[in-house]
């Protein structure tokens, strides 16, 4: 019982949706602009006083547990990966009590846009050495906390949301093939650091994060295909880091799948960074896109540099 299978999926996002044309009240830009560049057309902001990345990152997870038919006590890890955390010493305890998910240990992962894809090989890990039986892993971001919405080049990108799955130990192991990479040298391209006078907001280079961002994913990609002994044909979707569609268009044309695999969901969300690949995977499963065996690949990337590719069946 020592394979892992994906047994549900939730998600959620703030009630409050900013468009292109309400950003271009305050900034100088258009939605003809943003849209032509990144395919984003709005995005959900939280409320402060009434949501918080806990509140939605609780949502998720109770949707995702609701539909793989458990209960919050028979969970044994939660992990929440995220980078923008209600508190800097960790949101996963808090998600743990919201949930009453009494039995499970907590803890935060982070990896920016790649944090799903790194959670849900940390969760594999723990079931394939027998550990534990059920987790939930929650990908959850709030960046709109640490955009500067003054910044044209920035703000017009990210997004807040949460998703999330439940992993089981199973006899059949559905996690099929993965690869997760590092490379510190590039962290001056895309972050989020703190200087003498505290945490400066979003900084990027747009044009060098949209590089690494079209060459990087494929290599992963063919990396966790090898890994898993499939090719491009074999896989039914392909969900990527919902981060622009250019990106989506170019990852998928590079690697030869048809166009109608790629699932996209940014023109609603824009990058919610580690929510953007279990939002567009839950929205997929509940629309019955997405069917029981069905064979994913995703792959994240962002700032750290990091990136990762994983390869699974759902159900
Ligand atoms: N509205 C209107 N004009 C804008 C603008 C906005 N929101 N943001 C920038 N511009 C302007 C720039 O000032 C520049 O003007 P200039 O030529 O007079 O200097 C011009 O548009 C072109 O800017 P540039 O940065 O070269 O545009 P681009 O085509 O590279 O697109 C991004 C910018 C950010 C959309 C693109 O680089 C990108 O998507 N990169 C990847 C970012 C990403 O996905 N990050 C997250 C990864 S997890």
């Amino acid at each position: 019982m020592n394979g892992v299978r994906i047994i549900g999926s939730g998600s959620a996002v703030p009630e409050r949706v900013i468009t292109n044309d309400e950003l271009s009240q305050t900034i100088e830009t258009s939605d003809e602009w943003i849209a032509s560049r990144t395919g984003i057309r709005q995005r959900r902001v939280i409320t402060p006083d009434q949501e918080s990345l806990a509140s939605l990152a609780t949502i998720a997870g109770k949707a995702a547990i609701a539909m793989a038919g458990i209960e919050p006590k028979d969970l044994d890890l939660i992990i929440l990966a995220t980078s923008s955390p209600d508190d800097l010493f960790g949101s996963a305890a808090q998600v743990q009590f919201l949930l009453g998910a009494e039995n499970a240990v907590a803890f935060d992962l982070s990896a920016a846009c790649s944090g799903f894809v790194f959670g849900l090989v940390t969760a594999s890990q723990f079931i394939r050495t027998g550990t534990y039986r059920n987790i939930l892993l929650i990908g959850a971001d709030v960046l709109s906390r640490w955009v500067d919405w003054r910044d044209r080049s920035t703000c017009i990108l990210f997004g807040d949301g949460a998703g999330a799955v439940v992993l089981q130990a199973s006899e059949q192991d559905q996690l099929l093939g993965f690869e997760l990479r590092s490379d510190g040298k590039g962290n001056a391209l895309l972050n989020l650091s703190h200087g003498a006078s505290g945490y400066v907001p979003i900084t990027m280079n747009g044009g060098e994060v949209y590089r690494f961002a079209v060459k990087s994913v494929p290599e992963v990609l063919d990396k966790a295909l090898f890994r898993a002994n499939l090719t491009v044909t074999d896989i039914n979707w392909l969900i990527l880091h919902q981060a622009n569609q250019r990106i989506l268009d170019s990852v998928q044309a590079r690697m030869g799948f048809a166009t109608e695999k790629v699932i996209t969901n940014l023109s609603n969300y824009g990058n919610t960074s580690a929510a953007s690949i279990p939002l567009a995977l839950d929205e997929s499963v509940r629309s019955h896109k997405i069917k029981p065996s069905d064979t994913i690949a995703i792959a994240g990337f962002g700032a750290g540099l990091s990136w990762g590719a994983a390869i699974f069946k759902w159900g």
